[in-house]
């Protein structure tokens, strides 16, 4: 039978709204308590340089709102590393940032970068978090992240998301292929970004994958229906489709 998918529910857009005025409202860790009510199984965050959206403070509030695991999203910086090592989130995922990027555009080079991450990698798992690669869902890269020993890959599905007929089958082939090869390899594979009611599906029904991270298209809708309920339709798709 094949495993329940988890749902990871990323807030960084809450904090974008809050932020957008300086005060403290809306507060991404009442979203993150929705979250966790309403059958979220987990809380992604992205820290990044610049603060655009969730900041330092933010980190301990969400960590001390539920029970649910937090999953950090962080450059590969020696910065980051030291605010992961203080607040030891359940897992990090670390993921390629550039400050002029309007989101995390491309995946990580973990096959061209294996020097910059191997202590990274090292320090954050002696630390007890679970580490994760995001990265292309390419062979290269999986075999990456298996030298690495990152026991997680999260497969960027933005390629998926953005591509029509043909183009789009296509890469949902090479999504699953490379879950199927990172599963075989004993590393657990997870999935995310660009993804919506509309494209869901398909990527969830990969049976190998443990993991979805949804953020953006989450919080734009719960403008519309609330979180609880954007949230909950995202899971039933989910569930549908396994
Ligand atoms: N996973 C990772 C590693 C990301 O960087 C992001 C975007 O911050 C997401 C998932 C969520 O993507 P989206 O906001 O497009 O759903």
């Amino acid at each position: 039978m094949t495993h329940r998918l988890r749902l990871g529910v990323n807030i960084d857009h809450v904090a974008t709204i809050r932020n957008a005025r300086g005060g403290d409202h809306p507060d991404p860790v009442r979203a993150a308590e929705i979250v966790a009510a309403c059958g979220g199984d987990g809380i992604t965050a992205h820290l990044r340089e610049d603060r655009r959206h969730i900041r330092d403070g933010d980190l301990a509030r969400i960590q001390a709102a539920t029970g649910l695991p937090l999953n950090l999203e962080m450059a590969a910086t020696d910065e980051m590393v030291e605010i992961a090592l203080a607040h030891r989130p359940h897992a990090a995922c670390i993921v390629p940032e550039r400050r002029e990027e309007r989101t995390t555009e491309g995946g990580l080079d973990a096959a061209g970068q294996h020097n910059r991450l191997a202590p990274i990698v090292s320090r954050l798992a002696d630390a007890g978090i679970r580490v994760s690669l995001f990265i292309a869902p390419e062979e290269r890269q999986i075999e990456a992240a298996l030298r690495l020993r990152a026991p997680v890959v999260e497969l960027h599905t933005g390629e998926y998301a953005h591509a029509e007929g043909e183009q789009r089958a296509l890469e949902l082939r090479r999504l699953s292929d490379m879950a199927a090869l990172a599963a075989k390899n004993g590393i657990e594979p997870h999935a995310g970004h660009g993804l919506t009611y509309d494209n869901v599906q398909p990527v969830a029904a990969i049976p190998q994958l443990a993991e979805l991270n949804i953020g953006h298209y989450l919080i734009g809708e719960a403008i519309f229906v609330g979180l609880e309920a954007s949230v909950t339709r995202m899971r039933e798709l989910m569930d549908a489709a396994r």
